[in-house]
């Protein structure tokens, strides 16, 4: 069985949209979760996070980096497979007011799709905060979580648009600015991660992270996204992969996260050297 590819645009010079039928996935489909995508029968499952789901089509952001997105942002029209939607998702009922935050492309992903949910629930009041590198970085208004949340900001990095840094900057506005806080929900950088948990430490403030872990089936079943929550093992894809951040080993998490770097630089270089050859080549 193969899913088809119905939409593909560049969002930035790196993330690009992806628009797939799998209907099955979008019907089961909750903010939060995300599913394993196979380009290939032979190759590599990589998890993805949904960013939205319209009429039995799922939606991603993806971010070219290695080997397997390359490989989809070179032309792929279908994938093997989409296996989900995996990971729990996130309480669709009232918060109160929520802070939604994300600085990288997995993260701007669940921040539309927490922020439309969350939305069409009365009771609730929805700040966004989006973190991108710098002014041109910055996605087109229709994939921003603008539309849907009640106040939006934005930040860069470099300070070309908006406050400069991260959303950790921009929420401890708030918090300083004394706005009362029920929930924030949040994903993207590991290390803004580890940053906004002491933030949310000292102020006290329940959250839920995704916590991105190198994940392999997504089923349970290998350990690859061990993670350390309070001193205790879980596994991010099916424990997950949302957890309070302030909980969380974040330097250990890191650390695992960063284990295959020499093994993924050696399958783009395989990748790049080899791309439109002979179907040897394509593993
Ligand atoms: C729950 C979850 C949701 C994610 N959502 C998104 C998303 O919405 N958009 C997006 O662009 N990326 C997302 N990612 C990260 C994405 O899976 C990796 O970028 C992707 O696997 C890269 O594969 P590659 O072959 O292109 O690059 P590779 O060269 O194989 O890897 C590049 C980098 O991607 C990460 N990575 C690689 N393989 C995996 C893996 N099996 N599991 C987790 N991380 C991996 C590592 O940081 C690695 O250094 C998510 C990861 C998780 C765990
Ligand atoms: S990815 Fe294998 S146990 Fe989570």
């Amino acid at each position: 069985m193969s899913f088809k590819i119905t939409k593909m645009l560049d969002l930035d010079s790196i993330d690009f949209f992806v628009d797939v039928e799998a209907p099955e996935v979008a019907e089961r489909f909750h903010p939060g979760q995300f599913v394993m995508l196979m380009t290939r029968k032979e190759g590599e499952r990589i998890p993805m996070s949904i960013q939205k789901v319209r009429d039995g089509k799922i939606s991603m952001f993806i971010r070219k980096l290695g080997k397997t997105s390359r490989e989809l942002r070179d032309g792929l029209t279908s994938f093997e497979n989409v296996i989900g939607p995996l990971g729990h998702g996130i309480e669709e009922k009232k918060y109160g007011t929520v802070v939604v935050v994300s600085d990288a492309v997995c993260g701007h992903a669940e921040n539309f799709a927490i922020c439309e949910a969350l939305s069409k629930i009365e009771g609730n009041e929805i700040i966004s905060i989006q973190t991108f590198p710098s002014k041109d970085e910055i996605y087109p208004d229709e994939y921003l979580a603008s539309q849907y949340a009640h106040r939006h900001f934005i930040t860069t990095d470099d300070g070309s648009y908006g406050m400069k840094g991260t959303y950790v900057e921009e929420l401890k506005k708030l918090i300083d600015n004394k706005v009362h806080i029920d929930f924030v929900f949040g994903g993207g950088r590991l290390p803004t991660m580890k940053a906004v948990s002491t933030l949310l430490a000292i102020n006290n403030i329940d959250n839920l992270f995704t916590t991105r872990q190198m994940m392999v089936d997504g089923s349970g079943m290998c350990g690859a996204c061990r993670i350390y929550i309070d001193g205790e093992m879980k596994l991010a894809c099916v424990d997950g992969p949302m957890f309070d951040c302030r909980k969380v080993n974040w330097n250990r998490a890191m650390k695992r996260y960063a284990m295959f770097k020499k093994e993924e630089k050696i399958a783009l270089e395989y990748y790049e050297a080899h791309k439109g050859g002979c179907g040897r080549c394509q593993r």
